[in-house]
Order: C-alpha cells, then sequence, then structure tokens
C-alpha cells in the first residue's frame, strides 16, 4: 500500500539531529519564550526574507492575530471586509469570521485553483480593507496582479502561507509579498512541527511589536498588560525541532519538485486534469492535486491498486454548517473544484518507482 502521507518515515531522517535538540531543550529547563524561539524566528525570518519573524501556537492564529493587530492600530475595524479565495481552507476564512469582520469569497482561477486577480474590482465596496491571498497547495498566487490591486485601492495584503514554506515568485518568496504572512507547522506541512504550530512574517515593525504583544496575554513584561491578548506562544521544544527541520526545507522541496515533476511527466489519461506548473520555484508541491469528473470511482480505483488518496477540500467553506449565512452563496468554480479535486501521495519518503507506479495506475483508470 502507498500511504497518502508517512509522516514517521518522513521524520526519520531528521531523528538523530532532533533527539539532541530536544535533549537540549529539556537540559536547559527553559520551554517557553526562550532562546530556541529567538533562533527560530531569527532564521524564519532569514530565510523567508523578512525582517520580522513572530512564532505563533498555529497557522490559524498567525493569520487571526495579524487582522487583530491592525484592528487594535486601528487599521480595521468591526464589519470591514476581507477578500479571500472561497476554495481556501476554512481557516483562512474563520481568521476572518474571528475578529467581527465580514469575510467576501472570490472565486478562484480554475487553472491555477488560486485567487482571480480579474475579479477582485467587482468585490470591491467602501468596507473593503485587506485581502487574505493564499498559496493553495503549494502554488504562489499571481502576487504582482494582487499586490498592485491591492496598492492601487489601498488596502492590506495578508498572505496565508500555511501550504507554501519556500515558494516563490519574481524571486521573492511566500510570506514577503504581503504586509504579513501567517505559517503553520502542522506537522504534515512541507515544515512541519511534531505538534501545533505558527508564525507570522512582516517588514512591518509596529505590527511585529504589536503580535508580539498579542500572542502574549497583551504583555512584554511581566504581569503588565497593553492588550487584551491571548497565549499563542511557539513553544521552545517546537522552535528547537524547526531549525533541525529549517535547515533541510530546501533539500526537501527538491524532492518533493522531483517526485511532482514524475507525476506531471508520466500521468497522461484524457479523464484526468493535472495540476499547473508554475513557473521558476513558484511551486513547492505541498500537495499534488488532480481533478476527476467521477471521483468516488476514480479513488476507489486507486485504493484497490494500493493507493491512498485525499481530497483537499470535500466541502468549500461557504457550504459548511459553520457558515450558514453564506450556505445560498453560488461559487461555481469553487464547488466543481470541491466535487472534483484528488490529492495524490507526495512526499519526501516516497521513492521514483513508487510515484511512478502511482502514475501506471492513474493512466490505467477508464471513465
Ligand atoms: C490554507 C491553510 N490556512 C490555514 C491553516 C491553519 O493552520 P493550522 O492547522 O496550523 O492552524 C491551514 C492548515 O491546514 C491551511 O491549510
Amino acid at each position: 500500500m502507498i500511504s497518502f502521507l508517512d509522516l514517521k518515515a518522513v521524520n526519520n531522517k531528521y531523528r538523530h539531529e532532533m533527539e539532541l535538540a530536544f535533549s537540549k531543550v529539556l537540559d536547559s529547563g527553559w520551554f517557553i519564550m526562550g532562546e530556541e524561539l529567538k533562533s527560530f524566528e531569527e532564521e524564519f525570518g532569514a530565510y523567508c526574507g523578512t525582517k520580522h519573524c513572530i512564532g505563533t501556537a498555529n497557522g490559524l492564529d498567525s493569520l487571526t492575530l495579524i487582522l487583530r493587530a491592525w484592528k487594535e492600530q486601528g487599521y480595521l475595524s468591526d464589519g470591514d471586509e476581507v477578500i479571500v479565495p472561497a476554495n481556501t481552507y476554512i481557516a483562512s476564512v474563520l481568521s476572518i469570521i474571528e475578529n467581527n469582520l465580514t469575510p467576501v469569497l472570490v472565486e478562484p482561477e480554475i487553472l491555477t485553483y488560486n485567487l482571480d486577480a480579474s475579479l477582485l474590482e467587482k468585490h470591491l465596496s467602501n468596507k473593503t480593507k485587506a485581502i487574505l491571498v493564499v498559496h493553495l497547495y503549494g502554488l504562489m498566487a499571481n502576487m504582482k496582479d494582487l499586490c498592485s490591486f491591492a496598492k492601487r485601492n489601498g488596502l492590506k495584503v495578508v498572505e496565508d502561507c500555511a501550504q507554501s514554506h519556500g515558494a516563490s515568485s519574481f524571486g521573492t518568496k511566500a510570506g514577503a509579498w504581503g504586509d504579513a504572512a501567517g505559517f503553520s507547522f502542522f506537522p504534515s506541512k512541507n515544515l512541519g512541527a511534531l505538534g501545533d504550530g505558527g508564525a507570522v512574517t512582516t517588514n512591518d515593525e509596529d505590527l511585529a511589536e504589536t503580535i508580539c504583544y498579542l500572542r502574549n496575554y497583551g504583555s512584554k513584561e511581566k504581569y503588565v498588560n497593553r492588550y487584551a491578548g491571548v497565549n499563542s506562544r511557539l513553544d521552545e521544544i517546537h522552535a528547537a525541532l524547526l531549525r533541525v527541520k529549517l535547515k533541510y526545507l530546501d533539500e526537501d522541496i527538491e524532492i518533493r519538485r522531483n517526485l511532482a515533476a514524475i507525476y506531471n511527466r508520466d500521468i497522461s489519461n484524457d479523464g484526468i486534469v493535472k495540476p499547473y506548473e508554475g513557473g521558476g520555484d513558484e511551486h513547492v508541491w505541498h500537495l499534488y492535486v488532480l481533478r476527476v469528473a467521477d471521483r468516488d470511482r476514480f479513488t476507489h480505483w486507486l485504493m484497490k491498486h494500493g493507493v491512498a488518496t485525499m481530497i483537499h477540500y470535500p466541502i468549500p467553506p461557504h457550504k459548511q454548517k459553520a457558515m450558514a449565512d453564506f450556505n445560498k452563496l453560488e461559487l461555481t468554480i469553487t464547488e466543481k473544484i470541491h466535487n472534483e479535486v484528488v490529492s495524490l501521495p507526495l512526499h519526501t519518503a516516497l521513492t521514483a518507482s513508487e510515484i511512478r507506479y502511482v502514475a501506471e495506475v492513474v493512466n490505467s483508470y477508464c471513465e
């Protein structure tokens, strides 16, 4: 059986260095907001090409805290609108709702599955204050057009980089294009911890400072609280483990690119739509996502031949019970994507021959 994701095998590569990192933290006796976090923030900020990086407890909190900080700074108020792709993972939308802001769901491009910059104009209102861009499945969104639209209209840009660590377009990395970006280090991500973790990257010093307060009960000085903040910190143990994995991130991305290149080359089946590859370093292949009309039949075929798959994602945010006010929206491209997508196995512990086998099984499927 080719598993969809084998995190034990993926992390085995770093086992020795992780054990050393774990022992170092254990021996230090210091577990929250210490030297490991400080070093990870410096190293990850440098990797992304931003002046500041602030560790948080998870990706959702990273996005939520960015918007919250802009509320504290008076840039955003309750009811302001934030444009967001309709086909994203629901966490992107939840960060907006959590802040009493209004998500404006915009259709993606059917080619890239990323936000369609040509549709922004018609969704603009006098309440629009920001665009939350998602680099879905690891492919950079069209940042040039999205950022220039935002600039023309005085909007902030938040990047949701939960799936795009290390991706770049025109020489600028994911996380360095917008006013701020939220990363997730959920275990399955391209840079994954052994538990939850997240970070904000930004070049905006004031924003970084406000988020530093907010993630720690609104305080930078013990028992002195400037804001009614939250507890959303990246633990020392996770920072230490992530420092190990960060050293190998580019190498791991290269492995993903090589495996995805085999799928791109070998899969040829008229009933299957392959993913857009992007140019240069735009894609880091967090997920390899196909589209197929009769998805259930296709996934059963793969399963019968020993290949596990997943769906990212089966139900779009606007059709979720949690978003009852949006249930009546008709978003045909988003709904088509959600009805047809299938993710194939792609991770750093898979071999080229396993990928070739999956491609063979995909090719043997007849509609
Ligand atoms: C696009 C996107 N945004 C945000 C998140 C939230 O990240 P986390 O699970 O760390 O809260 C995820 C996680 O799966 C995601 O895929």
